[in-house]
């Protein structure tokens, strides 16, 4: 006769074995074609789902005819026959009878957890009314901010933050230039240098290069201040990112800055986690308030780079 596992044996080892692909395959092999940093596990409902499917299964291979239902009954009574042992079957009936017992037990008791809370995003009971219409002061730039931009780029003395000053005078040491418009070299700069040499300066142009000069500050002290959470695409997905409970925000999804007024993404930035009001929790936000350590026109600056890299524009306060 030919030697094969008892059918039994055959279908626990096949549930068994189904169960650790669905929990621990599946979510391994989607890291790999994901090449996400964690695996995706597969929801409990879906797992309950394939496993009363193999459950199905066995059950019809099993019942299918009288031989393969004796076979697999054949270990089944031969153990509560007691003819594997009386003391195996006494120890297995009480660790049975313990196991149901417990799992009843354990679903039974009442537990004591946190209640299951869905965390709102963009609490406002604390948000100043006042900044609801606030609109950034470095993405509108003044016919006067213009003129002096002007005035200060035909002497050669554009003025910028003092965080990226350091940066322009290795670039000067590098290359030997000395006008630090050149690093910045968009069209719309390069646009300006040339009708500033021609001495025709387009009040438009010298707008749209103000803007790229802000932009470009702007960038700068997001890559500083805010690049280790938000990451460098602003998906959320900077390196420090994956040590938070409450992941930082990412920009580029349609739920987030694009749903908010500036004046409420500025007050966000300003007051950070501690600034947050009840509703906010339960999870704490490790997003640092940002009033301490930059200046109101720091924090228009990122705000209006924010925006841009996540080629996102925030809502339009309505009209009261
Ligand atoms: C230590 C990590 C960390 C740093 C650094 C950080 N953030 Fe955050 N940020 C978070 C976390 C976490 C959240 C999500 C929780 C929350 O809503 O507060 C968040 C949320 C935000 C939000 C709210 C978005 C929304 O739709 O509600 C804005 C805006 C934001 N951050 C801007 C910034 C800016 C600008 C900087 C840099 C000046 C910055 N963050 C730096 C962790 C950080």
């Amino acid at each position: 006769m030919k030697s094969r596992l008892n059918s039994f044996w055959t279908v626990l080892l096949s549930v068994v074995v189904i169960y650790l692909i669905v929990k621990f395959g599946i979510p391994a092999v989607a890291r790999q074609v994901t090449g996400l940093p964690f695996p995706l596990p597969v929801p409990g409902a879906l797992i309950f789902i394939y496993m009363v499917l193999t459950l199905i299964a066995m059950f019809l291979l099993v019942t299918f005819d009288d031989g393969p239902l004796n076979d697999f009954l054949r270990p089944i009574k031969r153990f509560l026959r007691g003819d594997f042992s009386k003391p195996v079957r006494a120890v297995g009936i009480v660790l049975i009878s313990a196991a149901a017992g417990w799992y009843v037990y354990d679903n039974a008791v009442p537990k004591i957890a946190a209640p299951l809370a869905l965390r709102i995003q963009h609490p406002s009971s604390n948000f100043p009314k006042k900044m609801e219409d606030a609109q950034n002061p470095m993405a509108n730039p003044t016919e006067d901010q213009v003129a002096a931009f002007i005035e200060q780029a035909k002497a050669g003395e554009v003025q910028f933050i003092e965080q990226v000053i350091p940066d322009f005078e290795t670039w000067k040491e590098e290359t030997g230039e000395e006008d630090p418009l050149l690093a910045i070299n968009t069209p719309a700069i390069k646009k300006f240098r040339a009708e500033l040499e021609a001495d025709n300066v387009d009040n438009e142009t010298a707008h749209a290069a103000l803007m790229e000069v802000r932009l470009f500050q702007g960038r700068a002290l997001y890559a500083m201040n805010c690049r280790p959470c938000h990451g460098d695409s602003t998906a959320g997905d900077g390196p420090m990112a994956d040590g938070f409970k409450l992941r930082p925000i990412n920009f580029t999804d349609n739920g987030t800055i694009e749903t908010i007024v500036e004046g409420y993404t500025f007050w966000r930035v300003e007051n950070g986690g501690p600034g947050l009001p009840l509703e906010a929790t339960p999870w704490d936000s490790a997003m640092p308030e940002w009033k301490v350590s930059l200046t109101e026109e720091e924090r228009w600056l990122i705000i209006m780079a924010e925006y841009d890299m996540a080629e996102k524009t925030p809502r339009i306060p309505e009209k009261h």
